[in-house]
C-alpha cells in the first residue's frame, strides 16, 4: 500500500491540501484562500468555481513540495466547513448561485414562516437535533430556488443537485459532469435540517414544507468508506476518496474524543466545542445542538453535544480588515498585551445573530462598558475575551445538559497559537486547556476516516495512540473576580438583542 493519506480540508476562509505519514504527522501542506463576498449586510458568499480551482491547486502543491505524486496515496479524506450551500446544475457542472455561506442571516425570514406554521423555532428539532435557524442548509437551498431564476422548475426536473462543500468536492473529484458521485456523510447532512438523526436518512415531510426536491439531496453514507475514485486525469486518478467528515467534527475524531465526555473546542472563524455523547443522541435543553459525531462504515453512529459559536476568529480579522486597528491577525496579541486588563469594556461579536446557547437571528455585535478611559489595547483584550467569555457560555450549557462537569478541555485550531488568550480561557473556563501535538486535528480527523476506510490504519486505537499532549494551561484567576468580569459580559449580551425587527 502506498505511505501516505491525503486531507483537503474546504474551510471558511481557505482550502488547504495536507499530507500525513503514518504516524500522523503532517508531511507538507497547500493553502489558498479564496474571497469572502458580502453583497449586503448579513449576507456572506463564495465562489463555488473558485473554491474547486483552489482544491485543485493546493492538492498540487501539497504532492510537490513532498515530491510525491498521486501513486503514493493510499486514500483521500475531505473535511469541510459544514452548512454552506451549493446548488449545481448536473448537467452543465455549473453552479446556480453562489455558495450560501453558514454565516450568511438572509434567511431569517424563510425560518419565522417556518417556526410559524406551529411549533416556532424547535419545530423540527426532535427529528433534526436543531432550531429553524439561518445557520443550517435547508432554509438556505430553498431561497435559492426561490430567488434564482428558473432554478425551481430545474430543481423540480431533477437537473440540479444541492451539497455541502463536501459533496461539491466529491463530485468535482469523481468525474463532474461524467459520472460524478453525489454523496455526503452523516455528519454533513446533520447540519441541513433536512435528515433524522434516527434513521440517518433525509426526512421528506421536511424537504416538503421546505420546497426542497429530494432528488437534489446528495446519498447519504457514514463518514469512513469508499465513497468514489479520482476520476481519470484528475488530481488523484483511480485513487479512493474514503473519509467525509464536516470539519468540527473531523477536529474531535482528530483529537480521539472516542469516550462519552471526551469534549474538544476548536478556534477557527468561529468556536465550535462538541462533546462525545455516544450512540444516543441527547436532546439539548439549554441551547446547544444535537449532532452526528462520526459513524465509521457499519459500526453505530456516535452523536454529540455542539455549541456553535458563530464570531471568534472572525472578529480579530474583521480588527485587521475593516478597522485596521492591526496589520496581522497575530498581532492582536501584542496590542492586546500593552494593558492590564480589558478597562472595562466588553465586545459581543454578533454579526451573525447570536448562535449557542442564544439562538438570536435579532442580534447584532456591541461593544459595551466605554468610557474615555478605554484604548485600541482594551478593545483588542475585549475582542479576545469574546472568545473566552463565549466558551464559558457554551461550557456552562454542556455540563448542564449532560450533568457532568467537564474536567479539562483539548483545544485546537488558529487561535491557539495565542498564549494570552489560552490562559485567559483556562481561567475564565476554571478547567485546563490542553494542546495536542498535531494542532491540525481538522484534517488530520480527516485522514484518519479515509486510512481506517481502507486499512491504513486498524481503526481508533491507532489515533489514541499517535495522540500526544503538547501544552497544558491551568487557571489562576481568584474564582470571585472570575464570576464578576462574567457577570458583566453576561450584562453586554443582553444589549444586543432587539437589533433587527
Ligand atoms: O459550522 C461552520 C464550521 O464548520 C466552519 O468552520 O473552521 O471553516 O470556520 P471553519
Amino acid at each position: 500500500m502506498a505511505d501516505y493519506i491525503l486531507a483537503i480540508d474546504q474551510g471558511t476562509t481557505s482550502s488547504r491540501a495536507i499530507v500525513f505519514d503514518h504516524s500522523g504527522s503532517i508531511v507538507s501542506t497547500g493553502q489558498k484562500e479564496h474571497e469572502q463576498i458580502f453583497p449586503k449586510p448579513g449576507w456572506v458568499e463564495h465562489n463555488p468555481m473558485e473554491i474547486w480551482d483552489n482544491i485543485r491547486e493546493v492538492v498540487g502543491l501539497a504532492l510537490t513540495r513532498a515530491n510525491l505524486t498521486y501513486r503514493d496515496i493510499a486514500a483521500v479524506g475531505i473535511t469541510n466547513q459544514r452548512e454552506t450551500s451549493v446548488v449545481w446544475d448536473k448537467t452543465t457542472g455549473e453552479p446556480v448561485y453562489n455558495a450560501i455561506v453558514w454565516q450568511d442571516t438572509r434567511t431569517q425570514k424563510i425560518c419565522d414562516e417556518l417556526a410559524a406554521l406551529g411549533g416556532g423555532a424547535e419545530r423540527y428539532k426532535a427529528r433534526v437535533g436543531l432550531p429553524l435557524a439561518t445557520y443550517f442548509s435547508g432554509p438556505k437551498v430553498r431561497w435559492i430556488l426561490d430567488n434564482v431564476e428558473g432554478a425551481r422548475e430545474k430543481a423540480e426536473a431533477g437537473q440540479l443537485a444541492f451539497g455541502n462543500t463536501d459533496a461539491w468536492v466529491l463530485w468535482n473529484m469523481t468525474g463532474g459532469v461524467d459520472g460524478g458521485v453525489h454523496v455526503t456523510d452523516v455528519t454533513n447532512a446533520s447540519r441541513t435540517m433536512l435528515m433524522d438523526l434516527s434513521t440517518l436518512s433525509w426526512d421528506a415531510e421536511i424537504a416538503g414544507e421546505m420546497g426542497i426536491p429530494m432528488s437534489m439531496l446528495p446519498e447519504i453514507k457514514s463518514s469512513s468508506e469508499v465513497y468514489g475514485h479520482g476520476r481519470e486525469g484528475g488530481m488523484v486518478p483511480g485513487v479512493p476518496i474514503a473519509g467525509i467528515l464536516g470539519d468540527q467534527q473531523a477536529a474531535t475524531f482528530g483529537q480521539a474524543c472516542f469516550e462519552v465526555g471526551d469534549a474538544k473546542n476548536t478556534y477557527g472563524t468561529g468556536n465550535f466545542m462538541l462533546l462525545n455523547t455516544g450512540t444516543e443522541p441527547v436532546p439539548s435543553k439549554n441551547g446547544l445542538l444535537t449532532t452526528v459525531c462520526y459513524k465509521i462504515g457499519d459500526n453505530a453512529p456516535i452523536y454529540a453535544l455542539e455549541g456553535s459559536i458563530a464570531v471568534t476568529g472572525s472578529l480579530i480579522q474583521w480588527l485587521r480588515d475593516n478597522l485596521g486597528l492591526i496589520s496581522s491577525a497575530p498581532e492582536v496579541e501584542d496590542l492586546a498585551k500593552t494593558v492590564e486588563d480589558n478597562g472595562g469594556a466588553y465586545f459581543v461579536p454578533a454579526f451573525s445573530g447570536l448562535f449557542a446557547p442564544y439562538w438570536r437571528g435579532d442580534a447584532r455585535g456591541v461593544i459595551a462598558g466605554l468610557t474615555r478611559y478605554v484604548t485600541k489595547g482594551h478593545i483588542a483584550r475585549a475582542a479576545l475575551e469574546a472568545t473566552a467569555f463565549q466558551t464559558r457560555e457554551v461550557l456552562d450549557a454542556m455540563n448542564a445538559d449532560s450533568g457532568v462537569e467537564l474536567k479539562e478541555l483539548k483545544v485546537d485550531g488558529g487561535m491557539i497559537a495565542n498564549e494570552l488568550l489560552m490562559e485567559f480561557q483556562a481561567d475564565i473556563l476554571g478547567v485546563d486547556v490542553v494542546r495536542p501535538k498535531v494542532a491540525e486535528t481538522t484534517a488530520l480527523g480527516a485522514a484518519y476516516a479515509a486510512g481506517i476506510a481502507v486499512g491504513f490504519w486498524s481503526g481508533e486505537q491507532d489515533v489514541i495512540d499517535n495522540w500526544a499532549e503538547d501544552k497544558r494551561w491551568t487557571p489562576d484567576m481568584d474564582v470571585e473576580a472570575r464570576e464578576k468580569t462574567y457577570r458583566n459580559w453576561k450584562k453586554a449580551v443582553t444589549k444586543t438583542f432587539d437589533w433587527v425587527d
